[in-house]
């Protein structure tokens, strides 16, 4: 947030938020400068939050009924993300309330504006534009008929060796909600070709679940505990965890990457690491996943890791294992991780504490 262009600066200019309490999606900013209620779904946004004090919740649904006399909507690289709040916030505010929704030039911020217009058959109030950014303001009119227009959420295939394919839904907005990821698929086919029967799986990043709940589909008698720091994409997967009928024997945990792990020894870990914070690349997320795997792994375990082949990623995770590449195509690798024996890690193995990171 302490971007050179950070367009929640201009969240304190003069007559963008009003006395009232705030409704706040996507951010948590202006709800730090008014008293109000952020709506967060990455975790790590939320822990943020909480540390401030702030009230903060994954999802709208946690909302009292009460409606707020401004909402305040930052840009999101995901349009469908931005769009599902747009109209969450839309339909939460009061007759005269104010939508107010910021973003900066490099997200595209002036072409959103324009559609929202268009869509709320209404010209905006530029509150503020300084900064490659801006923040422009809409009004509630009584019994509005036009609304953002908000996406479908998308139901996918997933390949299964062991019969049909297995459709999943993802929620708009999450990590490949259109189309099952290259990166997935290489992973999917390994899963195939592995030759141990795992008794339980972590699934690290895990997103709408489409490897832990191959695996479990995979290895019957398996359990799993699978983690995302998105609660949009935990949502979806507790629901293709439903549909598939494995929920019983998963955990789907709201978690991000730098907290503990709150389970541990696993015979299999599954990784297709993030590596974008936003719109910018960011591999501290992977580099915290690949410890919480050499951390988790029984004596004999291992995880397999896909990633694009540029991604340097050999050095991080042979420190905490030995690694072996599997395969590779064109545009992405699959790695081998096992972890060393106990006698080579001993001294300098880390325990997590167990710890709750179930959505709050
Ligand atoms: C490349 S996607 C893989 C998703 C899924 N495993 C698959 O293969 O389809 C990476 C996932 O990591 C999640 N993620 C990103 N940053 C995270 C963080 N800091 N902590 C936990 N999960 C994170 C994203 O929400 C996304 O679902």
């Amino acid at each position: 947030m302490a971007d050179r262009h950070d367009p929640t600066e201009l969240i304190a200019d003069p007559g963008v938020l009003e006395a009232s309490p705030l409704l706040e999606l996507g951010g948590w900013r202006g709800v730090e400068q008014r008293e109000g209620v952020c709506i967060l779904p990455w975790r790590a946004d939320w822990l943020s939050a909480r540390a401030r004090k702030l009230e903060a919740y994954p999802d709208a649904e946690s909302l009292g009924p009460e409606p707020f006399n401004q909402a305040l909507v930052h840009l999101q690289k995901s349009r469908d993300a931005t769009w599902n709040d747009l109209r969450t916030a839309w339909q939460r505010l009061e007759t005269g309330g104010r939508l107010l929704f910021c973003g900066g030039n490099d997200l595209g911020i002036v072409s959103a504006v324009k559609r929202l217009a268009r869509e709320l058959d209404q010209a905006p109030q530029i509150l503020s534009n300084r900064r490659r950014a801006r923040i422009v303001s809409f009004e509630r009119p009584p019994n509005p008929c036009l609304e953002p227009t908000a996406p479908d959420t998308h139901r996918l295939c997933l390949p299964w060796p062991g019969g049909d394919p297995l459709e999943v839904e993802a929620a708009a907005g999450v990590f490949s909600a259109r189309k099952i990821d290259s990166g997935t698929e290489m992973l999917l086919s390994a899963l195939r070709d592995h030759g141990g029967k795992p008794d339980t799986i972590f699934d690290l990043g895990c997103g709408i679940g489409c490897l832990g709940l191959v695996a479990l589909k995979q290895w019957p008698d398996a359990q799993a505990t699978m983690a995302d720091g998105d609660a949009r994409a935990i949502a979806s997967a507790e629901r293709n965890a439903q549909h598939l009928g494995v929920a019983e024997r998963c955990r789907i945990i709201w978690w991000d990457a730098r907290e503990a792990f709150p389970d541990q020894a696993a015979d299999l870990v599954l990784l297709n690491p993030p590596f974008h914070t936003g719109r910018a690349v960011d591999l501290e997320p992977a580099r915290e996943m690949f410890k919480r795997a050499g951390e988790s792994l029984r004596p004999g375990g291992t995880a397999l890791i896909v990633a694009n082949r540029t991604l340097p990623y050999e050095r991080d995770l042979e420190a905490v294992g030995r690694l072996q590449t599997l395969t590779e195509s064109r545009h992405y690798k699959l790695l081998s991780l096992r972890r060393r024996s106990r006698s080579s890690s001993s001294s300098k193995a880390h325990s997590p504490g167990r710890r709750s990171s179930g959505r709050s």
